[in-house]
């Protein structure tokens, strides 16, 4: 068990905790009610799956996407819940005289990989934009809404993400140059616009908004049926990046729950230089958050530890827990962050962050489990090691630096 003595509080002022300049107060929003209008029937859970851009960003391929399909079946990832297959920006390629989107030569036959994908037992998204251009340039579905969700639902696609990209520009700006509240409402459109295209289909089709967080999204966008909204802009596979849109994520909690769910972007897990202790936190804070799981790795080159990571069972039923209740940051101290989520049947999972860079230090933390709610020794489960685990009150933790220790109790008190 990874407690007692030897925990960094070396600069300890270090940890800041503030949001990026793009992401707007949440009382700035004037559409406040968020009258859940998303399609009931998907993303009951956070929708868990794989996504193309993390690893082969403008270089995928319809080959690629098959790879993915394979190997979510194969390194049982699809058994652990994995079951989009969302292809990101640069399938796209023109548009016929009729206005009809076709494929480019990198996604020959989009008809057939749906049904490739189907066939394994999971689903295919797509994206797009609202605006003239994709975020890469391809095209967008600016004034082919409608159209271009038919397109989707002939082809079976079964989620859709709308990356913002050049409405900004070619329409918010360009339209009402100064008024901010009117670009707002021209922003606001345009997704409602595309979420009553995709009902028109009849498709159960998944409504993922990507505007990095703008104009409080977490406010206006399940009114507008989004399934998920982006709360940030693009991760990295670095510690930096990870760790700064964690905490960006403290305060929207009261914001997810079934079918609408706060998404701070896709999973970095096995990309980049992430060591094991910084893919875990990762991996475990996103479940924490009922984030959507979109793994963003390799998948056919996988390392069996990131294939661990990835499928941890435990930490997976954290995620897509049916309460969908996600976690509220209980305190920081330092360099060490104490998340709690309340989770079905009474249980709760405690997450605890060392974020301090200073691997041999000698001082420990001690957890304040009043601080959390709770009284008295809690008994539990480290979801990292499987191991019993009794957490006493002020009981010094030793977490190296980067890493967690995840506790699921089943009866907290
Ligand atoms: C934006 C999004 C990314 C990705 C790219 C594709 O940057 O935030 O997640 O979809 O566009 O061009």
């Amino acid at each position: 068990m990874r407690i007692l003595a030897s925990l960094s509080v070396v600069a300890m002022s270090l940890i800041t905790f503030t949001a990026p300049a793009q992401v707007a107060p949440a009382s700035k929003s004037s559409h406040p009610s968020a009258a859940k209008t998303a399609q009931p029937q998907v993303a009951q859970t956070p929708p868990m799956g794989w996504n193309s851009w993390n690893f082969f960003h403008g270089n995928v391929t319809e080959q690629d996407v098959r790879n993915a399909a394979d190997q979510l079946v194969a390194t049982g990832m699809k058994d652990a819940g994995y079951i989009y297959v969302n292809i990101d920006d640069t399938w796209e390629g023109d548009r016929d005289a009729d206005g009809v989107l076709h494929t480019n030569s990198k996604f020959p036959d989009m008809k057939a990989l749906a049904d490739y994908v189907h066939s394994k037992g999971l689903k295919l998204g797509i994206y797009s934009s609202p605006g003239p251009q994709t975020c890469a340039h391809y095209a967008g579905s600016l004034d082919h809404e409608a159209q271009d969700a038919q397109l989707y639902a002939s082809w079976g696609i079964d989620y859709l993400k709308y990356d913002l990209c050049s409405f900004r520009e070619a329409v918010m700006t360009a339209k009402s140059p100064d008024d901010k509240d009117e670009q707002m409402r021209l922003m606001i459109a345009a997704y409602k616009k595309m979420d009553d295209a995709l009902k028109a289909t009849g498709r159960p089709i998944v409504y993922s908004f990507c505007q990095y967080g703008w104009d409080a999204v977490w406010e206006w966008g399940p009114s507008v049926g989004a399934n998920l909204w982006r709360t940030t802009g693009d991760i990295q596979p670095n510690w930096n990046s990870i760790y700064t849109i964690l905490n960006m994520q403290a305060g929207l909690a009261q914001y997810a729950g079934p079918g609408h769910w706060n998404d701070p972007d896709m999973l970095e897990v096995g990309n980049g230089k992430l060591t094991l202790g910084e893919n875990r936190v990762h991996f475990s804070m996103w479940a924490m958050l009922a984030a959507p799981l979109l793994a963003g790795n390799d998948l056919p080159n996988m390392k069996p530890e990131i294939k661990e990571i990835l499928t941890n069972k435990d930490v997976i039923a954290i995620d897509q827990d049916r309460l969908g209740r996600e976690a509220a940051r209980a305190y920081s101290d330092g360099e060490v962050d104490v998340w709690t989520r309340h989770l079905s049947g009474g249980a709760m999972a405690i997450a605890v962050v060392n974020a301090g860079p200073d691997r041999h230090s000698t001082h420990p933390f001690h957890l304040d489990l009043a601080k959390l709610g709770l009284h008295g020794t809690q008994h539990g489960q480290d979801l990292w090691t499987g191991k019993e685990v009794d957490l006493t009150d002020n009981m010094p933790l030793e977490i190296p630096s980067h890493d967690i220790l995840l506790v699921r109790i089943a009866a907290p008190k």
